[in-house]
C-alpha cells in the first residue's frame, strides 16, 4: 500500500488504514525474513541517511533493512556533508532528490525535516527529531501486535518525559484507537497541540501520578530522562526516582502487561533492571522490530516515487 502522504515525520501523517497496514505487512516481513525470503524489491533503490545525532538502532536497522530489500543505504554524518559549512537545506534536498529514492534524517529541530520534506521530490523520514520519533512507535505497535493479538482497545501508559518518543506515541494511540494515560512531572508534559488533535479520537489522560496512569495498563512505556538534546545534567532530579518504571509500580499494571522502552536505557534510573529484564519486558523484540517496521514503511514509502 502505497502511503498518501509523501513523507512520514511526526506518525500523524498516517491514517488508521496505512497504520494497520504497516503493522500487520511489518509482521508478514518478519515471517519472510526468518524463512530466508529471497524478495528483493528494492533493487536498485538508495536510502541517504543524515545524522546530526548518534545512533545505534535507527541507523543500524535502516542500513540493513535496505540491503534485505536489494537497495543500499548511504550514511551521512551532519559533519561530513556541506551542511556543516552552511549549504542550505533546501539546496541539500534539491541535490539529494536527485541521487536517491529516499531521505532519513535525525535532526536537533524538528522545522530542519519540515524543510527537507519541503525541498525534496522523494520521501523524507523522521529518524528522530527533538519533537518526534515516528519510526519508533511503528515498531512498538508491531511489539504490541505481537504480544497482545490486537492493537485497539487498550490502556497504554507512558511514564517520565513527555518528549519526541511520546508525542509520536499518542499519535499511535490515536491511530491503534487505544487510550493512552501519560504521568509526567509537571512541565514536562507532552506536546499540548498533539494531545490536542488526538483527544478527538482517543482517549489522552494527563497526569502527575505514575500509579495512576500504570493501574490496570496493558502495556507500560517509558524513556530516558535526558533525551540527547536536553543539555542540563541536573534534569533527572526532576524525574528520579518518582517516575521511575520499578518493580512495584509494574505490580500495578495488569497482568501480562508489556514494558517497553525505546533504548538506549538508563538502568536504575528511568527502569529498574528487574523490569527490563524481567518477564513483562518486550525491549528486545522491540528493538529488532525496528528492522521489520522499517522495511515496511520504506516499500509503502518508495514504491510510489
Ligand atoms: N531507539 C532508537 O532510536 O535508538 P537509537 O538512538 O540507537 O537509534
Ligand atoms: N528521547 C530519546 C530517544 C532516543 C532514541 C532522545 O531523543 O534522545
Amino acid at each position: 500500500m502505497n502511503l498518501k502522504s509523501k513523507d512520514l515525520l511526526t506518525l500523524g501523517e498516517l491514517d488508521r488504514k496505512e497504520f494497520i497496514h504497516l503493522i500487520n505487512h511489518s509482521i508478514r516481513l518478519k515471517r519472510d525474513s526468518k524463512r530466508g525470503s529471497k524478495a528483493r524489491p528494492l533493487a536498485n533503490r538508495t536510502l541517504a541517511m543524515i545524522f546530526q545525532k548518534p545512533s545505534t538502532r535507527t541507523r543500524i536497522s535502516f542500513e540493513a533493512g535496505m540491503f534485505q530489500l536489494g537497495g543500499h543505504a548511504i550514511n551521512l554524518s551532519y559533519g561530513e556533508t556541506q551542511l556543516s559549512r552552511g549549504e542550505t537545506i533546501q539546496d541539500t534536498a534539491r541535490t539529494l532528490s536527485g541521487y536517491v529514492d529516499c531521505i532519513m534524517a535525525r535532526v536537533y529541530e524538528h522545522g530542519s525535516l519540515v524543510d527537507l520534506a519541503g525541498s525534496s521530490s522523494v520521501p523524507v523520514i523522521n529518524g528522530l527529531s527533538d519533537s518526534f520519533h515516528p519510526c519508533q512507535i511503528l515498531a512498538d505497535f508491531m511489539t504490541i501486535k505481537e504480544r497482545k493479538k490486537r492493537v485497539d482497545g487498550l490502556k497504554i501508559a507512558w511514564v517520565g518525559d513527555g518528549n519526541n518518543v511520546c508525542n509520536s506515541m499518542i499519535y499511535g494511540c490515536a491511530l491503534a484507537g487505544s487510550e493512552i494515560h501519560v504521568a509526567t512531572p509537571r512541565g514536562s508534559e507532552p506536546d499540548s497541540s498533539v494531545v490536542r488533535e488526538c483527544r478527538r479520537t482517543t482517549d489522552v489522560v494527563l497526569t502527575t501520578d505514575p500509579a495512576r496512569a500504570v493501574s490496570g495498563a496493558d502495556v507500560v512505556a517509558t524513556d530516558t530522562f535526558t533525551s540527547i538534546h536536553n543539555k542540563d545534567p541536573k534534569r533527572v532530579k526532576k524525574f528520579y526516582p518518582r517516575y521511575q518504571v520499578s518493580g512495584g509500580l509494574m505490580e500495578k499494571s495488569r497482568e501480562g502487561s508489556v514494558f517497553l522502552h525505546c533504548l538506549p536505557a538508563r538502568r536504575e534510573v528511568e527502569v529498574a533492571s528487574s523490569v527490563i529484564d524481567g518477564p513483562n519486558s518486550a525491549v528486545w523484540d522491540e528493538a529488532e522490530n525496528r528492522l521489520h517496521s522499517q522495511k515496511a514503511l520504506l516499500l509503502s514509502l518508495i514504491r510510489r516515487a
